[in-house]
């Protein structure tokens, strides 16, 4: 196992590239077994989550192909099974993806219940279920296993999602749907840019998918789905974390090959904040920082809302501001494991049902702290980026689940960020 050593106060200084969006690729991945012929996935993110995956469609009987550059070519003619059961499919969350891919492509599915980041609450699949329900599957779940039968596949049908719009259940029915018998309604879906992302896709491979991006999406079933070539979009999330991370040390960093439309809510806050944040470029923007910060509130919310995904990146700055901060979480309302781990940096946060109140201070100083899931570990470099002393963070197998080498890509920022192994040897992300 690796760990990070950080040693912080550096302020962070170049240009970062961005990287394909890990929740749009591993959304599209899957998709590949709706299609009779080969798919080209350029952008493709090199992350362990892909890998995962990767390696469950190879069992399954997939031939994928590395084109290098990022570049894939998945062919999924050779599957011939309805099944993925085995252990890979619990450490990953969007495993869950099979069961729509597979109901369209076999009328049955037959998937190891999903695993993932644990946010310290429940993340159920009742939308998910419902909407394969509605269209015809009878669901049954035992000794781990997703069973989902049809009487000779899916029937189109109209599907309100209940509650804050599921993007893990928006997928998968759109999946599931794609090539249905009749059109299937989604009403109340989400909105993220990688549920666009993935309706393009499919569109460009044959589906017919309208209404992605609002909150209706009509999908209406097509026979067969064929080849083709697609350029994943980049990651909000990655280049988030990378605004945060020079706001906080700093400095002056330009991030290219993103959308900026799509960063709008985080340049917002940070601007709030007093960072400033200005496009370079079509596909590039400037986080320039002094590291004065003043207080906010954030709430995080589905798109184009301030996403979860972004909210323990922004706490670990808010550690930093003048004056007290509130970040509350309106999707995962326990997403704080990672505040007792900046606590042992010396950060004054208290967490009331789903807020964070964070008191800004000074400074924070190095400690041993450990990540627990995927975003919080994003944060704890952050903070580790940011304080005095000396900062080393475990648990960093999740981290490198959504970030494309994050310790060379901070590196050429010019962080003192090294990758060591238990033995203390430089790891070989490290070493380049
Ligand atoms: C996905 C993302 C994750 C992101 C989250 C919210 C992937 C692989 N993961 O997770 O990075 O943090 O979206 O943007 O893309 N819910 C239900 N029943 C369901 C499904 C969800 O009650 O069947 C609830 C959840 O508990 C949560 C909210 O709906 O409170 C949103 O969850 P959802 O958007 O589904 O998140 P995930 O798909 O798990």
């Amino acid at each position: 196992m690796s760990k990070y050593i950080i040693r912080g106060g550096t302020p962070l200084r170049g240009q970062i590239t961005i990287s394909g969006a890990k929740n749009a690729a591993v959304a599209i991945i899957p998709a590949a077994l709706l299609v009779d012929g080969v798919c080209r996935v350029e952008n493709v993110p090199d992350i362990s989550d892909v890998d995962m995956l990767f390696s469950i469609l190879r069992q399954m009987g997939a031939s994928i192909t590395d084109c290098g550059s990022g570049a894939f070519e998945i062919d999924c003619r050779g599957v011939k099974t309805h099944a993925a059961t085995g252990e890979a499919m619990q450490k990953i969350r969007a495993s869950y993806y099979l069961i729509g891919a597979l109901l369209a492509r076999c009328g049955r599915a037959d998937v190891a219940m999903p695993g993932g980041c644990n946010f310290g609450g429940p993340r159920p699949i009742d939308q998910h279920v419902k909407g394969f329900t509605a269209m015809g599957a009878e669901i049954d779940v035992k000794n781990g296993i997703l069973t989902a039968v049809t009487d000779g596949g899916l029937r189109g049908a109209s599907i309100f999602l209940d509650g804050i719009p599921s993007v893990g259940a928006t997928i998968n029915i759109m999946l599931a749907a794609a090539k249905a018998d009749g059109t299937t309604i989604i009403e109340n879906a989400a909105r993220e840019p990688h549920i666009v992302d993935l309706a393009n896709f499919l569109n460009y491979m044959g589906a017919n998918i309208r209404g992605a991006g609002t909150n209706v999406i009509r999908i209406r079933g097509v026979k067969n789905l064929k080849g083709g070539s697609y350029s994943i979009i980049s990651d909000q999330i990655e280049a988030g974390t990378y605004m945060a991370a020079a706001a906080g040390t700093g400095g002056r960093v330009e991030i290219i090959n993103i959308i900026p439309k799509h960063l709008e809510c985080i340049s917002g806050k940070l601007r709030e904040m007093g960072v400033e944040v200005y496009e370079s470029g079509d596909s590039s923007i400037v986080v320039e920082s002094t590291r004065r910060f003043r207080k906010i509130d954030v709430t995080a919310m589905p798109y184009p809302g301030f996403p979860t995904d972004m909210q323990p990146q922004i706490a670990a700055l808010l550690c930093l501001a003048d004056g007290t901060s509130t970040v509350t979480d309106n999707v995962f309302d326990t997403r704080f494991k990672y505040v007792d781990e900046l606590a042992k940096m010396g950060a004054s946060i208290r967490v009331t049902g789903r807020t964070a109140i964070i008191q800004g201070l000074d400074r924070l100083t190095g400690a041993p702290i450990r990540a627990h899931d995927l975003r919080a570990g994003a944060a704890l470099v952050i903070a580790g980026l940011c304080a005095n002393g000396t900062t080393e963070v475990e648990g960093v197998s999740y981290i490198e689940r959504g970030y494309e080498d994050i310790v060379g890509k901070l590196r050429s920022l010019g962080a003192d960020i090294i990758s060591v192994d238990d033995g203390g040897e430089l790891s070989e992300s490290a070493a380049v």
